[in-house]
């Protein structure tokens, strides 16, 4: 199934909870819609789902607005945060529900759910409430319940985020070989950029109602829009530092202190000139060396994972590199850094836009 969302708007009184929101999901395609607490997630899925009516906008399935289908009508498959599963029936009961409210024959609905539970390797727990199975089981079954339908449209929101990093990974997998092997479009919903990188085809950023991009994951981190973008994605972000742009005999300088300047390299050149800019580089885009021509003393050092990140002061900014654990670095130190070539990302200081886009 193909989704278009076509200006979709909801507002509650005066606030845009999500604002001309244009997507366009392929047939069969795993979308994230990534983006902190309160910027429309949750609305637009609901909007989909048919729980919400828009305030604007369209929503088509296959080309078809549907703006007005019961949610019921829709054949959408949801699994929430809070699995939100009957307490009182057992696993088999749960997952069969959608089948009995359609009246389908016992017999094979008996069948429908073994192939399900067989899959989700729940076929042992048939029997058992929901009150006696872990989190990542109770998660299985409420997937189940979404699929037993064979919807054509899967929605998910934050659905593992109460489970344990380790259940978590795999229950990542999981949904992802489900997604495919069946081959249905799916929304899924996070603020775990991690997950929405490893798991989607594409990734929705929004920021307070309004999407900032929608593209794979390699561009957003390499080629991030706006400093929103920038900002958000990559782990530890990207230093962000006003700086300043000169052109001297058609060779482009990067100042970012007094007395610091470099070549900006040929291919991270501005499409765009602009004398005041954001520089932005990421942390492991940044180098120590012994001796070269940005000098820096180390503010702070701290463990990140199996990394060290260093704090340094150059000229009158301050810069996060990300250096080898192994590396001897100490507050107080005096060094010199290094940008990598690809690293250098230029934005609009007043509007956050890229200047490195065409
Ligand atoms: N029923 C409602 N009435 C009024 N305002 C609402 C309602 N539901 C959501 N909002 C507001 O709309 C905005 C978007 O909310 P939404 O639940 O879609 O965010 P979200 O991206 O899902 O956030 P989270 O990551 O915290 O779940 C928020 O500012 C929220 O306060
Ligand atoms: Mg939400």
């Amino acid at each position: 199934m193909e989704i278009s969302l076509e200006h979709l708007t909801k507002k509650f009184g005066n606030v845009y909870a999500v604002k001309d929101l244009n997507l366009h999901i392929r047939d069969g395609e795993f979308i994230a819609l990534l983006g902190p607490s309160g910027c429309g997630k949750t609305t637009t899925m609901l909007m989909i789902a048919g729980i919400y009516k828009p305030t604007k906008g369209f929503i088509k399935f296959d080309g078809k607005v549907i703006n007005n289908l019961e949610p019921r009508d829709r054949n959408i498959g949801m699994v929430f945060q809070s699995y939100a599963l009957y307490p009182h029936m057992t696993v088999y009961e749960n997952i069969t529900f959608p089948l009995k409210l359609k009246k389908v024959p016992k017999a094979e609905m008996e069948k429908e759910c073994k192939n399900i539970a067989r899959l989700l390797q729940i076929d042992h727990l048939l029997n058992r409430k929901p009150g006696e199975l872990s989190g990542g089981q109770q998660q299985r079954v409420a997937l189940g319940r979404a699929l037993i339908k064979k919807p054509k449209v899967l929605l998910f929101d934050e659905p593992l985020s109460n489970l344990d990093a380790r259940l978590r990974i795999s229950m990542r997998r999981f949904i992802k070989e489900i997604q495919r092997e069946f081959g249905i479009t799916s929304i899924y919903v996070t603020h775990d950029q991690e997950e929405a990188m490893t798991m989607a085809d594409r990734v929705a950023v929004m920021k307070d109602g309004v999407l900032q991009a929608f593209t794979t994951a390699d561009k957003l981190h390499d080629e991030p829009e706006n400093i929103f973008i920038a900002h958000f994605i990559g782990n530890p972000p990207m230093n962000l530092i006003d700086a300043e742009l000169i052109e001297e005999k058609g060779k482009l300088y990067l100042s970012i202190s007094r007395n610091i300047r470099m070549r900006v390299p040929e291919k991270r050149r501005p499409k765009v000139f602009k004398k005041k800019v954001k520089f932005g580089i990421r942390p492991y885009d940044v180098e120590i060396i012994e001796r070269g021509r940005i000098p820096a003393k180390v503010l702070f050092v701290e463990f990140f994972g199996k990394e060290l990140l260093v704090l340094c002061k150059v000229g009158d900014k301050e810069i996060q590199v990300l250096v080898p654990a192994k590396l001897d670095v100490k507050e107080g130190d005096n060094l010199f850094i290094e940008f990598k070539e690809s690293g250098f990302h230029f934005f609009d200081p007043d509007t956050g836009v890229s200047l490195c886009k065409g």
